[in-house]
């Protein structure tokens, strides 16, 4: 029987920025996530009758134009499974746009699992995470719950994520700051692309994660949230020091992604628990304790307008229902 396949997002701590082979999503550093509680997709796949798939996402019918980087998804899943059949694909994002995350990690987590499901391919979780890794380069990691680690690798098997602890008994949770104000968008494929090309301190970036990610598994076997905290923010800094480095230059930030910045260090000078880090758009995720994320979340919401807050805890991974 044909299962929905539930994948949650993920929260990288140690970004993966750059690829050094694009057609696969080979990237250049480890990276390193934890997996979020709040926001999941459900995705179901049929097999039809047809030579054509069907992309219904939010119980839309997508456009040719619309679902086609899911189609190439599919026919690249289909040539390695050596099959033919096409399919009629239900996707529901419970990743509320207004939540500002991207939904492509457990968008492409969900559909490997889908397929993996609908095929009775019996992926082991490292294949399911080369699957989905094959979708969008963080979705490797929305296999696993907990803190996750994706392995750079060389070639296509070696690729993939694995598990650090999926269920940490650790303080810490999420405070996601949503900016409703509208910007241009640049995707993070295109994004990651330009920092590679032009950014002058791209070798930096690849020293520095590898640095970082042997300081942050110390900091999570330790349970040392503050420094989990200082060190994930320092990378999301260096990260974003790539786009401005860029050439031409580009950035992420919106006039309140700088202001929230400025309102998290004020915060620590007082003692509060909050550290920063940003992927590829305006909105800021705080990291915190259970205890601190609800000062921090009433002093952002009294003193910035035009934002919304969401809590996330710690959440599992790919599940079948
Ligand atoms: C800033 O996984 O969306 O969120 O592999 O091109 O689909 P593609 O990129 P994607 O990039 C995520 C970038 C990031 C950092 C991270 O999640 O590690």
């Amino acid at each position: 029987m044909t299962k929905t396949a539930r994948a949650y997002t993920n929260i990288a701590l140690i970004k993966y920025w750059g690829k050094k082979d694009k057609a696969l999503k080979l990237p250049y550093t480890n990276s390193l996530s934890l997996t979020l509680d709040r926001f999941y997709t459900d995705t179901k796949a049929t097999i039809i009758d047809s030579d054509e798939d069907v992309i219904y996402l939010n119980n839309t019918l997508l456009t040719h134009t619309q679902s086609k980087r899911i189609v190439n998804y599919l026919n690249t899943i289909r040539q390695f499974y050596s099959f033919n059949e096409h399919f009629r694909i239900d996707s529901i994002n419970h990743v509320p746009t207004s939540a500002g995350f991207a939904s492509s990690a457990s968008g492409f987590a969900a559909l490997a699992a889908a397929i993996n499901s609908s095929k009775n391919l019996q992926l082991d979780r490292r294949h399911l995470s080369i699957l989905a890794r094959n979708g969008s380069g963080s979705a490797s990691r929305s296999i696993y719950g907990g803190f996750v680690e994706w392995n750079a690798g060389t070639d296509n098997e070696s690729s993939y994520a694995e598990p650090i602890d999926e269920t940490p008994d650790i303080d810490i949770a999420i405070l996601s700051v949503v900016i409703n104000s509208q910007q241009k968008k640049i995707s993070s494929t295109v994004g990651m692309e330009n920092s590679v090309k032009s950014s002058p301190f791209y070798s930096n970036w690849v020293t520095l994660v590898a640095s970082e990610i042997k300081e942050i598994k110390q900091a999570i076997a330790k349970k040392d949230v503050a420094k989990i905290g200082e060190i994930s923010e320092h990378n999301a800094m260096s990260m974003h020091a790539l786009t401005l480095s860029a050439n031409p230059p580009f950035t992420y930030f919106a006039p309140e992604t700088l202001r929230i910045l400025q309102i998290i260090q004020q915060l620590r000078q007082k003692g509060i628990l909050a550290y920063a880090t940003i992927d590829a758009g305006p909105n800021v995720k705080i990291i915190c304790t259970k205890n601190s994320i609800k000062t921090v979340q009433k002093y952002i919401e009294e003193t910035i307008s035009n934002v919304t807050c969401v809590v996330a805890n710690i959440g599992s991974g790919i599940q079948y229902i």
